[in-house]
């Protein structure tokens, strides 16, 4: 996008995750500064766009496998990046056109082009939150997220490649605990996150470089970290992996390294 005609409310001089990403993505929505951004992360782990890519797909097949094999409804999909292929509503509408969706994330842009994730089908419902992860209350206390989804009955709630932007500062474990409180039991999580773990010492330094450098806060976990977000609940099969691992649908020869990925991701249901 041209700077210049930036619309109100929207920075084109700062980095902005859902830009960025929607350029590893090749899309079009993006500025100068978040290119510059993804090109410096780019230079230390230069598979982030395949990472990115393969994301996407996993999200993909979580939403599918919710809603079609554990008969979920109801989806709060908190980061929801800009309107893509295969938006959360889209998916899971396939399967069951009453499917209900609250997308919420902090980034004007994604707010400008939220009329494209308002497209349910008459039988289902979807909303969009301008609102913070780091703020919880502001999410569970919002009159559309009341008016959209039944909290008195099970929800998905969608948490992918979002985690990874809240520092420890920002206590990731606690606002995870907050917002699960409301969800009734039955409820499943989905989370994916980028990890260092793949990378050697050498990689792992320049990574966490390129990013503090690329103006986006940015926090790698090991999988023990990644893990204690299910601390409570129980992991569904084939438990914490790879991305490119889980239900795969692509024989091994064909799918796309660990390494290369480096993401974990998991789908867990709140007993
Ligand atoms: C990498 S994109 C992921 C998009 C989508 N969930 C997916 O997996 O394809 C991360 C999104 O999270 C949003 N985000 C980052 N930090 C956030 C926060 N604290 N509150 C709400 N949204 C946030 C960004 O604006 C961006 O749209």
């Amino acid at each position: 996008m041209d700077d210049e005609q930036a619309p109100p409310g929207i920075d084109p001089t700062k980095a902005h995750p859902s830009r960025r990403y929607n350029y590893w993505l090749g899309g079009k929505d993006n500025y100068a500064v978040d290119r510059e951004s993804a090109e410096t992360v780019a230079s230390a782990f230069p598979t982030v766009r395949l990472a990115a890519q393969e994301n996407r797909r996993f999200l993909r097949r979580a939403v599918s496998y919710l809603a079609a094999e554990r008969g979920v409804r109801q989806f709060l999909d908190i980061g929801t990046g800009l309107p893509s292929a295969g938006n959360v509503h889209e998916v899971a509408q396939e399967i069951d056109p009453s499917c209900r969706v609250v997308y919420v994330d902090n980034d004007p842009i994604v707010l400008a082009h939220a009329r494209a994730l308002l497209t349910s089908t008459p039988e289902g419902a979807t909303a969009y939150l301008d609102a913070d992860l780091r703020d919880p209350e502001k999410i569970l206390t919002h009159p559309d997220l009341h008016a959209t989804l039944d909290l008195s009955r099970p929800v998905a709630l969608m948490l992918v490649a979002i985690m990874h932007f809240l520092t420890d500062d920002d206590d990731p474990y606690g606002v995870l605990a907050r917002l699960l409180e409301p969800l009734a039991p039955g409820s499943h999580v989905v989370i994916t996150h980028a990890t260092g773990d793949h990378l050697t010492p050498e990689q792992y330094a320049e990574t966490v470089a390129a990013n503090e450098r690329s103006g986006v806060p940015f926090r790698l976990r090991s999988k023990e970290e990644f893990t204690r977000f299910f601390t409570g609940l129980e992991v569904l099969p084939p438990g914490i992996t790879s991305i490119v691992e889980w239900r795969p649908e692509d024989p091994p020869e064909k799918r796309s390294s660990v390494e290369d990925v480096s993401m974990y991701g998991a789908v867990a249901i709140k007993p």
